[in-house]
């Protein structure tokens, strides 16, 4: 088989502006050592919690800590960074780069239970134009359908990236010479599916139209939908929309009435809205609710939390008709 384009061709050839293309090559590197560190395991002594709690009030993992350390150091090495978030920090972080122009937002390891059980885990990105080469934490606040770019790094039974700089979505995945390989171009995510994915768990605490939609699919042929469905839960949001993008499905964490100053579980910042754009450019819809789209949420809080309901389109209208 002859190699696929590598990831700096395909970026050469993207629509992306230039300190975009230096940024999402900075990513793809650090990820491409993240991968070779996740997989270390327990030989390399990284897994576990290293008995730190974050700002949303979660116990960091060991890996946690490491990933978040390795983006921050080398994207604010780089010239064209203005300043970068993080699900693991408290607050932004400004770089010292007089050139900086660009903010990057990210979940360094989403899905971080799942390290200690080898399950698949994520690096999750965002990149947005800063206002300013000092930027503060309100210059991160802007809604994600302004995001030059989005993408995640998937490290699963194969390592791979998904990205999008807002012209359809492409994937790559790691070559076993450390090479970002375009594997999966102009990813589409079929309009209809009998795939869902929820933490069926919390259905007590749901809203009523998420419980009827949900007990609607479950009902199967017999059912107002007439036709029966699967679920699946990897309980990693990367491997969960990998798999809604590759073929097709629902990803739901929906509100529930819990805690009601905790609209949902999810982050908008730096999983919300990078989801968003990449399930849009590949033809899927990303809301809330079935209805609101998650790229006009005008952002207050960096850290604040947000309902999703994203996926194959025809089926998320299936959401906002429950
Ligand atoms: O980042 C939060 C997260 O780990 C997501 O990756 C995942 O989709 C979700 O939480 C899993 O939640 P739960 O523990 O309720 O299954
Ligand atoms: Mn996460």
């Amino acid at each position: 088989m002859t190699m696929p384009a590598t990831f700096d061709d395909w970026l050469a050839n993207s629509n992306a502006p230039e300190g975009v293309v230096e940024v999402l090559t900075v990513l793809g590197r650090t990820c491409a050592e993240i991968s070779t560190v996740v997989a270390g395991g327990a030989l390399t002594g990284v897994l576990g919690a290293s008995g730190v709690v974050n700002v949303q009030d979660e116990e960091q993992k060991k890996l946690d800590l490491i990933t978040n350390d390795m983006l921050t150091e080398a994207l604010l090495a780089c010239p064209v960074v203005a300043g970068v978030a993080s699900e693991e920090m408290d607050t932004v972080q400004p770089g010292t780069n007089a050139d900086g122009a660009w903010l990057v937002l990210f979940d360094p390891l989403d899905g971080s239970s799942n390290i200690d059980i080898n399950a698949p885990v994520g690096t999750i990105f965002s990149i947005l134009k800063s206002p300013n080469a000092a930027p503060t934490e309100a210059a991160f606040l802007q809604p994600g359908r302004d995001q030059l770019a989005s993408g995640y790094v998937l490290y699963g039974a194969q390592t791979m990236m998904v990205l999008t700089t807002g012209q359809g979505v492409a994937g790559f995945t790691l070559a076993g010479d450390g090479t970002w390989r375009l594997t999966h171009d102009a990813i589409q995510i079929p309009a209809d599916t009998k795939e869902f994915a929820i933490n069926m768990s919390n259905r007590r605490h749901w809203a009523e139209g998420v419980q009827r939609y949900i007990d609607g699919c479950l009902a199967g042929v017999e059912g107002p939908r007439a036709k029966n469905f699967n679920m699946r839960w990897v309980a990693a949001m990367v491997a969960d929309v990998h798999r809604v993008l590759m073929r097709g499905g629902v990803f739901l964490y929906p509100w529930d009435k819990r805690e009601p100053n905790k609209p949902g579980k999810l982050r908008l910042m730096y999983e919300g809205n990078p989801m968003a754009l990449l399930v849009e450019q590949a033809g899927g819809k990303a809301t809330t609710d079935g209805v609101q789209r998650i790229l006009d949420v005008e952002p207050t809080q960096l850290h604040q939390r947000i309902p999703i309901a994203l996926g194959s389109a025809n089926e998320i209208d299936q959401v906002a008709a429950a």
